[in-house]
């Protein structure tokens, strides 16, 4: 097979993902999170990160290529996220990438986290129609992007201006009770509320914000909203609905980020919406997504929930991609660059 052999690693935030792919497709996904070790802080600590991607690198790159019964010295190219993430976090993975790319004579590809997330839906749904517009919900950002071509040219048409969709699910969960993160737990609990029950805040939806910020996204107006309500109830000393509270609360995210995408497609006249990120987990914004965009002719690509949150794969898949439209590898010199842009 002529199809490049590339493997993928991951450390941005407090997942080592180390993916392999073969051309289009995924032949395994070795994944190590330092996630419990962040949640009695309620949120993930860098430094903790950091120390767990060192720890985690070697044995995970062992346990993928064994799995997908490949060798290191097969592999044709590595790829490693360069940034936006933790900038330590980022280190370990870029170093360990540059050793391996010297080690083994193969170029190195350093790619963009965000459009990683876009990449690795070809893995899973096959090659990306170009034009798409993909949306991202993750813990740490919440964007629109027209994407021409996922190798070299994505737009950015708006993102948050204050909260990413996923912060926001983690900070309603704490008001609530619920551990973190909050996002999966949002989800379960909101199965047995009424999310018409409350009424809460959709931002930058109306008026002349919808101008400004036509595909740019505010969350904080609706934790903080949240916030008060359930502080309301307590302070009445009722107890609080918290079903019909997660409910609501999601609604009101996924009828914001549904809108948008769906608008940004017919304004641009694209025919493609896909999603990812941790958030595009989320069942309701499944539901949602696939039903607005039925209605609007447009088809949707959501890969498994495994493939949506940060893995090596996506990073693989970018790398693949790059090998084969041709792309220039980057030198030894690559950064780990925190606040990288798509
Ligand atoms: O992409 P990701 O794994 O990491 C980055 O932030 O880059 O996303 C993690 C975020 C967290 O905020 C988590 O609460 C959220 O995704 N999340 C969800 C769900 N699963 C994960 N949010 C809503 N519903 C879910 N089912
Ligand atoms: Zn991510």
């Amino acid at each position: 097979t002529d199809q490049p052999l590339v493997l993928g690693l991951e450390t941005s935030c407090d997942e080592t993902g180390v993916g392999i792919v073969r051309g289009e497709t995924l032949l395994f996904d070795a994944i190590a999170s330092s996630v419990d070790e962040h949640a009695r802080f309620g949120g993930v600590v860098p430094e903790v990160a950091s120390r767990a991607h060192l720890e985690a690198m070697v044995p995970t790159i062992e346990r993928a290529t064994r799995e997908a019964g490949v060798r290191l010295s097969d592999l044709d190219a590595i790829a490693v996220t360069s940034g936006p993430g933790l900038a330590g976090a980022l280190m370990v993975g870029v170093g360990a990438a540059k050793a391996l790319s010297v080690a083994l004579g193969i170029p190195l590809y350093g790619v963009n986290h965000l459009a990683s997330h876009v990449a690795v839906d070809i893995v899973e749904h096959g090659p990306l129609p170009e034009p798409t517009l993909a949306m991202l919900v993750s813990g740490g950002h919440s964007s629109l992007l027209l994407v021409p071509d996922v190798t070299h040219d994505i737009r950015s048409l708006g993102s948050t201006i204050d909260d990413a969709a996923g912060e926001a699910f983690d900070k309603v969960a704490r008001v609530l009770g619920l551990p973190f993160p909050g996002g999966p737990h949002i989800d379960r609990m909101a199965r047995e509320g009424n999310r018409v029950a409350i009424d809460f805040p959709r931002g930058l939806t109306t008026g002349r914000d919808m101008e400004r910020y036509r595909f740019d996204f505010s969350f904080s107006g609706l934790k903080t909203s949240v916030a008060r309500w359930v502080q309301a109830r307590e302070a009445a000393g009722e107890p609080v609905p918290v079903a019909d509270v997660a409910a609501s609360f999601q609604e009101a995210v996924t009828d914001v980020l549904t809108r948008k995408a769906v608008l940004a497609c017919k304004e641009h006249g694209v025919a493609n919406l896909q999603i990812g990120g941790g958030v595009a987990a989320n069942s309701r914004l499944r539901a949602m997504a696939q039903e607005r965009c039925d209605a609007a002719g447009i088809t949707l690509r959501v890969p498994r929930p495994g493939l949506c949150t940060d893995n090596g794969a996506m990073v693989a898949s970018l790398g693949a991609q790059m090998v084969l439209k041709g792309r220039a590898p980057s030198d030894l010199g690559l950064p780990a660059d925190s606040s990288m842009p798509v």
